[in-house]
């Protein structure tokens, strides 16, 4: 080979492995193509409609979809990720995701420790019973094993009800695990979100179960939780899910889910 073949096949291997890892580089999550930021959003994707984890692995829900139309109104990207329902709150201190994106509560004990956007949809506590149960309030639940999911507003509204260290209560990792144990007769009740509970019986008609409301419950409003003080991130989501609320795009997104 002539010298400047020689150089030339140099230059072509040179810029074309540049080439590559210039292509690597932009799946790197907090830098893509497009240049939009990225921010790692955590979840407990066992909570459907809110989120739940599909056979494939994705993550998909009501939350999902709304934090999507949010990102997008506010020229950012998010990646979803499940960590648990415990494991959401670390995560959000130590940085390892940005927020917490999980049917989460509004509550002034966690607002002590992290900050929330604004509300963005409105639920309350349901009883979750056998067909067969006389169980007809909260009340009722008094000397009767409880599930609940652990350090859910579930899980609080029943200590408040009958003590914090109410031996009744049965904590769960997770909801579907309360509900399993409903089920095979472990517990006589389940509390949780008023749509989780609704949903598993429309999804589970042969399940032999029946809620039970309770105006002793109070409202309550789902948030992002983000950490303390990252007021920037805050703001970021205030203005952008106030966009989806003013162009229509939460209204499409909550029909499609829960109906007109
Ligand atoms: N709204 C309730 C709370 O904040 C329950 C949320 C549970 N969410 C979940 N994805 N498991 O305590």
């Amino acid at each position: 080979m002539k010298k400047w073949t020689k150089l030339f096949v140099v230059m072509t291997l040179v810029l074309s492995l540049a080439l590559v890892s210039v292509g690597c580089g932009s799946k790197d999550n907090t830098a893509p193509a497009d240049g939009k930021k990225v921010f790692k959003v955590g979840t407990d994707a066992a909570y459907k409609p809110f989120e739940w984890t599909m056979p494939n692995g994705d993550i998909v829900g009501f939350d999902v979809d709304v934090i999507k139309a949010v990102a997008e109104a506010g020229g950012f990207e998010v990646q979803i990720e499940h960590k648990g329902w415990e494991g959401l709150f670390e995560a959000v201190n130590n940085g390892e995701i940005d927020m917490a994106v999980s049917a989460i509560t509004i509550t002034e004990e966690r607002q002590k420790e992290y900050d929330f956007a604004n509300a963005y949809f409105e639920a309350t506590q349901l009883i979750l019973v056998p067909e067969d149960s006389t169980i007809a309030s909260l009340a009722d639940l008094e000397g009767k094993n409880i599930g609940v999911q652990q350090g859910t507003t579930g899980d609080i509204s029943v200590r408040s009800a009958f003590g914090k260290e109410y031996a009744g209560v049965k904590p769960f990792e997770n909801t579907p695990f309360a509900i399993q144990a409903l089920t095979i007769g472990q517990v006589d009740a389940v509390v949780a979100d008023n749509v989780v509970v609704l949903e598993y019986i429309k999804a589970n008609p042969n399940a032999k179960v029946k809620f039970v409301s309770d105006d002793a419950f109070e409202p309550e409003y789902y948030g992002y939780l983000v950490k303390k003080g990252n007021t920037e991130l805050q703001q970021l989501l205030n203005e952008s899910l106030q966009k989806i609320m003013d162009n229509g795009k939460y209204e499409e997104i909550y029909n499609t889910y829960f109906g007109k």
